[in-house]
């Protein structure tokens, strides 16, 4: 049978090709006229629980750091390049003359962004002959993608997850264990800090902070484990800059030019993977708005101080110059897991008080009302921490006319729907 081209629907859809998966990550330090202030405190503590290769980035100021080959192969295999999508349903839901795009992160194998520095980091623990891995996880996201990183790589990986997310999202442990993790929730009564904060804080439902501080306590103490993070440190930012350099080509083909870049704020990663290619641009005089989005519930930009502050509730690791609710804050038991943190990254909270970068904030009742009204229109349930993202979104376009709004679905929320049927009353 003679084979027949069908209509092009795709015109919506912006596809790149495998070759097309960014060959470095991007590292905006290097185009900066101003330096993060160097961290205090504790620095002794980072050769204990990171391997070599990430200190180096971390302290890097090189612009471009070459993408091992073995990573880009897992990005490919994995659902990168992912797309960039024109939200015409919710445009038109809206009632807005302005063009709304969303990058699809929700396509990953794992469903979010957290793989991009997971394979990443996985590859550079393996490469330097490591066996065992310890981390935290907050919603889930960042513990099913380095367990499948880490699965990959054969390295054996412990997972502290808060014990809210722990209770309030079953089926992310199943994800976790399938690739071979041990999970337990934080607090828990395997580390000394764990012990402490259970005693401090008698009932509580757990935190980022705390959570890290068990995995660190644990690293610290073992030779042959590292640590790992999902967010926050900037060569976790640097990593997640694919999905802006693919953002750039993907406009670029589409023959349009991004007047606002949006991105939800847990520890600063997502946004900062799509915003931080589009900062030289700024600096260079295009104009062009970069917003975070944070919950209300825990304002770290909007409400927080500007200051040297830990990383963990156990204060065990050096201070970083950040945007802080206090190392000791404990959110209140919200279903964005995943942007429970009580600092943010040091990169962004630079770029916020240099005036580079906004920061809004929303409640979770506002996001999940924004996350109904994408589901009805594109389809897609998103991550309730991506939802951040669509809120702002909307009220960008309905705030501008003709504009070019893109913004980040960090995730899908396929695994967070009982997190959606408490918060929108779905019983
Ligand atoms: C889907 C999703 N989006 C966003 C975040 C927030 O983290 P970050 O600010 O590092 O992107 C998380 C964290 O777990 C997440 O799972």
């Amino acid at each position: 049978m003679k084979e027949e081209k069908g209509k092009d629907y795709g015109k919506d859809v912006i596809m790149l090709s495998k070759s097309e998966i960014p060959t470095h990550f991007y590292n905006v330090l290097a185009d900066l006229p101003f330096q993060l202030e160097a961290p205090q405190e504790n620095l002794e503590v980072l050769p204990q629980i990171f391997p070599k290769a990430i200190l180096g980035q971390e302290m890097s100021t090189e612009k471009y750091i070459p993408i091992p080959e073995e990573v880009r192969e897992l990005y490919a295999l994995n659902g990168r390049p992912t797309p960039l999508q024109r939200a015409r349903k919710l445009e038109k839901a809206i009632g807005t003359s302005c063009k709304i795009y969303f990058k699809r992160e929700d396509t990953n194998t794992v469903g979010s962004h957290k793989q991009n520095t997971a394979f990443a980091q996985a590859y550079y623990i393996a490469k330097e002959g490591y066996k065992n891995v310890v981390t935290e996880t907050g919603a889930g996201q960042w513990g099913s993608a380095l367990a499948l990183a880490c699965n990959h790589f054969g390295l054996n990986l412990k997972v502290y997850m808060v014990k809210c997310s722990y209770e309030q999202k079953p089926l992310r442990k199943v994800v976790m264990k399938m690739y071979g993790a041990k999970i337990s929730p934080s607090p828990s009564n395997e580390t000394k800090i764990g012990r402490e904060m259970q005693k401090k804080f008698p009932n509580t439902s757990g935190s980022l902070g705390m959570a890290i501080a068990e995995a660190i306590e644990v690293a610290k103490e073992r030779e042959d484990t590292v640590y790992s993070l999902g967010s926050v440190l900037n060569h976790v930012l640097l990593h997640q800059t694919v999905i802006g350099q693919e953002v750039k080509k993907q406009l670029e083909k589409a023959g349009e030019s991004a007047d606002v870049i949006i991105g939800c704020v847990g520890g600063g990663s997502n946004f900062g993977g799509i915003a931080l290619p589009f900062v030289a641009d700024k600096l260079a005089g295009k104009e062009i708005e970069l917003i975070g989005v944070e919950p209300k519930e825990v304002p770290s930009i909007t409400k927080g101080e500007y200051r040297h502050d830990y990383g963990d509730t156990g204060k065990q690791t050096p201070k970083l110059k950040m945007h802080t609710l206090g190392a000791d804050f404990v959110p209140e038991p919200i279903y964005a897991g995943g942007l429970r943190y009580h600092g943010m990254a040091p990169i962004i909270s630079l770029l916020a008080n240099h005036g580079l970068v906004k920061a809004e904030s929303y409640s979770q009742a506002e996001c999940f009302e924004a996350a109904q009204l994408f589901a009805k229109t594109e389809s897609i349930i998103p991550a309730p921490e991506s939802s951040h993202a669509i809120k702002s979104a909307i009220e960008a376009a309905k705030r501008y006319k003709n504009k070019t709004i893109v913004f980040n679905l960090s995730g899908h929320g396929l695994l967070d729907l009982s997190s959606y049927e408490k918060g929108l009353g779905l019983v």
